[in-house]
């Protein structure tokens, strides 16, 4: 989190400090930040109000100057707003593709745009980079849902069955695992196995729809995301009753009811990849609210119906706290050596099946 606001006087003196004069960001909307930055306004503008873009324009502008002068790339998630999503990002995606894209990463430094295990996750591929989140509390209910000592009673209660672990967790549960998974490559790393019984872990609700994907046995944990169990089918069923026409696709994030009532489950570029094939008139994307908004930017012949949840960590992510972030180089990612190498093996390890 910025000690100082960003731009305000004080801040500006911190700035002065660490940086050399040219490279002092400017926030004033002049007429030449607005004819620099005017071929992304016309990329956002179905989904950005005109009023809003004067208070963004000179953030994004000195963002992507800064990001330069550090040789640093940023890395932003699906869930991210359309003016960082679309205006200062230089990778975008699920966790699938910007764990694979941190791997590739050839900048000194990645700027995570997203929440805190997405950080320790291209910490974990680039331990020799400096990994920054611009907010170090972007958590993530899921989580914090569990721990290693949880990993390891679980292998305790299940002698010789294989732990698969969702991204969505501390390097130290995944140093405790066998291999991980996202969203998009579950049922493929839990066949990849060759197991009759395999621990998925730790969302309750993605390992119940990958049971319904494949024969291996799922044993799973209690964990949610607040985002998606928060959903349910009553609301589902009331938007279709309403327009028959709509198209519903949901994240395996959400509870079992609410993905038999969608025409599609899959993560979130699944869910964009989604829209972008089958060009529906009217959609409703069952996830995070950012989702629809980036998506809207390509897709001028589809309606969105908006029923989104927030999610209060992807949130914490703003065009002020990057621009700080790569100021003061901060907040850093560190993982403890002692772990890292054992949970980078199960990151590793799915990256190389999907090759
Ligand atoms: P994806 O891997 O589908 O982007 O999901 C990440 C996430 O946090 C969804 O809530
Ligand atoms: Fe975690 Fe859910 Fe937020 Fe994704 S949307 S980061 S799973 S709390």
């Amino acid at each position: 989190m910025p000690t100082v606001q960003t731009g305000t006087p004080e801040w500006e003196a911190k700035a002065q400090a660490v940086l050399p004069p040219a490279l002092l960001p400017d926030l004033t909307y002049t007429p030449e930040v607005a004819a620099e930055t005017a071929h992304l306004y016309e990329r956002v503008k179905r989904v950005i109000p005109p009023i809003e873009w004067p208070g963004f324009a000179p953030y994004i502008k000195a963002i992507n100057d800064l990001k330069r002068a550090r040789n640093a790339v940023v890395l932003a998630h699906n869930y991210m707003t359309p003016e960082i999503f679309h205006c200062v990002a230089d990778v975008i995606g699920d966790s699938l593709q910007l764990a694979r894209e941190a791997s590739k990463a050839d900048a000194e430094v990645i700027v995570q745009c997203g929440v805190h295990f997405m950080a320790e996750t291209s910490k974990l591929l680039n331990p020799d980079k400096t990994v920054l989140i611009p907010d170090m509390r972007a958590g993530c209910s899921l989580a914090a849902s569990i721990t290693g000592a949880d990993v390891r009673a679980l292998r305790e209660a299940y002698p010789g069955v294989p732990v698969v672990t969702y991204v969505n967790t501390s390097a130290d549960v995944k140093a405790e695992s066998d291999i991980c998974c996202t969203s998009s490559n579950a049922v493929r790393v839990v066949e990849s196995l060759g197991a009759k019984r395999v621990i998925v872990i730790p969302d309750e609700f993605l390992a119940k729809w990958v049971q319904t994907q494949t024969d291996v046995e799922i044993i799973t944990w209690k964990g949610h995301c607040e985002v998606h169990e928060r959903f349910t089918a009553d609301e589902l069923r009331a938007y279709r009753e309403a327009d028959p026409g709509v198209k519903i696709i949901a994240h395996p994030e959400c509870p079992p009811d609410v993905i038999d009532e969608a025409d599609f489950t899959g993560s979130t570029s699944g869910m964009i990849k989604w829209v972008e094939d089958n060009q529906p008139s009217k959609v409703l994307l069952v996830t995070e609210c950012s989702m629809s908004d980036n998506v809207a930017v390509d897709a001028p012949n589809t309606e969105f119906v908006r029923p989104c949840n927030l999610c209060p960590h992807m949130k914490r992510i703003t065009l002020p706290k990057i621009l700080d972030s790569l100021v003061f180089m901060k907040e850093e990612v560190t993982i403890d050596p002692a772990v890292a190498d054992r949970a980078r093996m199960a990151v590793e390890r799915m990256i190389n099946l999907n090759h």
